[in-house]
């Protein structure tokens, strides 16, 4: 697939249906993950991989009622990947700690190359991160930082709307028109 076109048909999706997820797609969207960059290549990145109907309730019930996702991770997705770092595996340099970062490159790519692979994702982050962290067996060094449902579509959503090129990009210097 043009990564283009995973770039830009990517959506958050929030309704599944009920095809399992095989095998050789889950291994290669979390192969898309493994090879994102990352600070002095630490990978301090962990994902667990949730099956378990019950466990998917208790990651559901970490989510307010009021989360769109909260029904994907609870029911309907089929797998929920939880986007684990290690805070003491990455760097950090004038107050930027990056493993948040380095975590969120790999979930990105982990999100595109489910696309690729006809199956949808939603980064969730929304939620109470010691009830994942206890139905995960989270330890204490690692902070949770996203959860995704990954399963087969049941509807390709519409897109949401994007600010103008123009209102987030700069020529030379802050302020000044990149588009004439
Ligand atoms: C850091 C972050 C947190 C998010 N948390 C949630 C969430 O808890 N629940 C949810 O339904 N969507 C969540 N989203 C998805 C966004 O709502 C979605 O990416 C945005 O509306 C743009 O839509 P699109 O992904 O379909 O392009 C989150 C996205 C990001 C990047």
């Amino acid at each position: 697939m043009d990564i283009y076109e995973a770039l830009k048909e990517r959506r958050s999706v929030r309704k599944y249906a009920s095809d399992p997820v095989p095998e050789e797609k889950l291994n290669k969207v979390l192969e898309a993950a493994q090879v994102a960059p990352s600070w002095k290549n630490k990978q301090c990145w962990r994902f667990i991989v949730v099956r378990n109907p019950e466990r998917k309730e208790q990651l559901a019930a970490s989510m307010p009622e009021s989360n769109p996702a909260r029904r994907a991770v609870g029911e309907t997705a089929p797998i929920v990947i939880v986007l684990c770092a290690d805070t003491e595996g990455s760097g950090d340099k004038d107050g930027k700690d990056y493993y948040m970062l380095d975590a969120g490159l790999a979930f990105q790519q982990l999100m595109l190359a489910a696309y690729a692979e006809g199956l949808g994702t939603c980064w969730v982050g929304l939620f109470d991160e010691e009830k994942v962290r206890e139905a995960c067996a989270v330890p204490s060094e690692f902070r949770v930082v996203a959860l995704t449902p990954l399963g087969v579509p049941a509807k390709q959503p519409s897109p949401r709307p994007r600010k103008d090129l123009s209102e987030i990009t700069y020529s030379e210097e802050w302020g000044h028109s990149f588009i004439s």
